[in-house]
């Protein structure tokens, strides 16, 4: 079959620590914007309910496929959290939530026998791939001429993964999306982009924030497993918004689950010793203890005083029902100690808000970040959005947005970015750079030529900048230059040098240095020592011999924020290095 030319089918998965949601657009109809995305709200077995389904799954003992999403009920011995098992070797950061790191490890977090967490995420969305092939026919126009039948149409998929993985689990994630099936088909392609990029996209396409050239936007994705950071610089809103980058991504285990794993300890240290004759099923996510503790936590709102009571049976229940001899305990769990779970929990989220907020303004030099846009299903908790507004407060004049469903903005932006296809993060340079050079002498010339003290005289000399970035322009992480400078080299002299670098902030047409126009920002330092400097151009110049030392210097964006780097060769071997932040308006 044919597929029409130009028609692109995109389906975003966003597979999270508790809920899973995916969303589904083609571009035969309508514009690129969040509101015509497809999310899917009917999930087994028959459940009609918010955009997502929780990321739980229940193996059956018969052959049978496993349970997932609304399918397992209270009871059942299931798999939840598994996205966080994936990262779990990982080095503890800063940010992360000391209890959901204990918990992480503990036995309320099982894998079945005999599977590691890859297995059992490859077997959870291998279940949310059937549910895509199944709606797929029934939420998107197939191109004409493929009878309604999606094997023939190529699809991208777009996985949304925290920022803070290492390249250790998003191969551990990626060969889970294999394993699902997700690339039986040579028509199917699969790509990944980060959670707060995604939500991003979202943001910067949502009209509703009313978004200024020059606004420093900070999103913050509180999600169940992590929280995870970006910040922007909005540099044009007319004809499009245009951003750039400011810092990169970077998150912490300190979302919902956190304040779940408070939860399980306040349990214990009620429970004392009976804690551990607690049968999982009673206490693990998705039982019905846990449940209810969802409700509590998704209303609290810090403002009243209530007290909610929770009763666990002890002992494991028999399968004799005469012989069982189940022992029940009630804790009471009052607001207070609601506020207390949150309390560790949201400090963590701040300072890893405040975290960013400062480097970001390190970045630009002054005080940038004047939005802070909280999205993810945990920033729906109105106790979070009020904490958080309240802190911010404090720190400058920062205000507080939330889009009106939080949970599903980085779905949303994922299906964007499936469909506008990948592009380089670009950098607005707000300077021109340039390198100081000399030039060959040329005796013949001596009027125009600046004065060198050269010992007890004066030689001729002609030092410029050559222009290497050029202000209003813009550049990718994937740019690469290099330029040639020379440097002025007598005998004698000490053999390290710097390469000067320039910045200026109006056209400069007359390059030379000393032009008020131009600011010396920093330098290369170059080491020529072991260099056969005779492979040099050189010069006898009053009986004495000057070297016009040549430099390779490459000029790159290396990394996803603004910074500059400067490599310098000469003679094929490495002499130099300077990362330089670029200025920012
Ligand atoms: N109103 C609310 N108040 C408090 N917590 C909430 C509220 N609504 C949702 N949550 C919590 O938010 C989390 C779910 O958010 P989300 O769906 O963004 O996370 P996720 O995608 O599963 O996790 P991650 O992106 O970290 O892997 C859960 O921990 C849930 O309990
Ligand atoms: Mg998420």
């Amino acid at each position: 079959m044919e597929v029409e030319s130009g028609y692109k089918l995109v389906v975003a998965v966003d597979y999270g620590t508790t809920f899973t949601a995916f969303a589904i657009k083609s571009n035969a109809v309508g514009q690129a914007d969040t509101d015509s995305i497809r999310l899917i709200t009917r999930w087994p077995p028959g459940v009609t309910s918010g955009f997502d389904t929780p990321s739980l799954i229940s193996y059956t003992h018969n052959g049978e496929p496993p349970l997932w999403g609304y399918q397992v009920e209270p009871g059942m011995q299931s798999y939840a959290w598994t996205k966080l098992l994936l990262d779990r070797n990982i080095q503890h950061g800063d940010f992360d939530d000391e209890m959901l790191r204990v918990v992480t490890g503990s036995k309320i977090l099982q894998l079945p026998d005999q599977k590691e967490a890859v297995d059992t995420v490859a077997d959870y969305l291998s279940q949310i791939y059937g549910h895509i092939q199944y709606h797929l026919p029934r939420v998107v126009e197939l191109p004409r001429g493929c009878g309604g039948d999606p094997s023939g149409v190529p699809i991208y998929f777009c996985f949304t993964t925290p920022a803070s993985w290492s390249e250790q689990t998003r191969s551990l994630m990626r060969e889970a999306i294999r394993r699902a099936g997700f690339e039986t088909s040579p028509l199917h392609q699969v790509w990944t982009a980060t959670e707060p990029e995604a939500a991003a996209l979202a943001v910067f396409s949502e009209k509703r924030f009313n978004l200024q050239s020059h606004d420093g936007v900070l999103i913050c994705d509180c999600g169940g497993g992590t929280v995870d950071i970006t910040t922007y610089y909005v540099t044009d809103v007319v004809p499009t918004i245009s951003i750039e980058q400011i810092t990169a991504a970077m998150g912490a285990k300190c979302g919902g689950t956190a304040i779940d794993s408070r939860f399980y300890e306040f349990v214990s240290s009620r429970l004392e010793g009976e804690f551990d004759n607690l049968p999982m099923s009673e206490i693990q996510p998705g039982s019905r203890a846990m449940t209810r503790f969802e409700e509590v936590k998704k209303a609290f709102d810090g403002k009243s005083e209530v007290t909610w009571h929770f009763d666990f049976n002890l002992n494991a229940p028999s399968t004799h029902s005469a012989f069982s001899n189940q022992k029940q305990r009630r804790v009471f769990l009052r607001s207070q100690d609601v506020r207390g779970l949150y309390e560790p929990v949201l400090g963590s989220i701040f300072a890893l808000i405040r975290s960013q907020i400062s480097a970001a303004n390190e970045r630009c030099r002054r005080d940038v970040i004047n939005k802070v846009v909280l999205v993810g299903g945990f920033s729906a908790s109105p106790y979070l959005q009020e904490t958080l507004q309240r802190a911010l407060k404090h720190i400058g004049n920062i205000s507080v947005l939330v889009p009106m469903n939080p949970g599903e903005t980085v779905v949303r932006g994922a299906t964007l970015q499936g469909l506008r296809g990948y592009s380089p993060p670009t950098y607005k340079c707000w300077r021109n750079y340039g390198l100081a050079s000399v030039q060959l002498f040329d005796l013949s010339h001596q009027n125009e030529l600046q004065g060198l003290e050269y010992g007890s005289s004066t030689l001729p000399a002609n030092f410029f900048v050559h222009w290497v970035l050029c202000k209003g322009q813009r550049y990718s992480n994937e740019f690469q230059s290099s330029f040639t400078i020379r440097v002025l080299h007598r005998e004698n002299d000490l053999l390290v040098k710097a390469v000067d670098i320039y910045e200026s902030n109006v056209p400069v047409t007359s390059a030379r240095v000393g032009n008020p126009d131009m600011r010396r920002v920093d330098y290369i330092e170059c080491h020529f020592n072991g260099l056969d400097l005779t492979r040099f151009p050189h010069q006898t110049i009053a009986g004495q011999t000057v070297y016009y030392l040549e430099v390779s210097v490459e000029v790159s964006f290396p990394m996803t924020d603004r910074v500059i780097r400067f490599s310098a060769r000469a003679l094929d071997q490495e002499i130099g290095e300077k990362y330089l932040t670029m200025a920012h308006d």
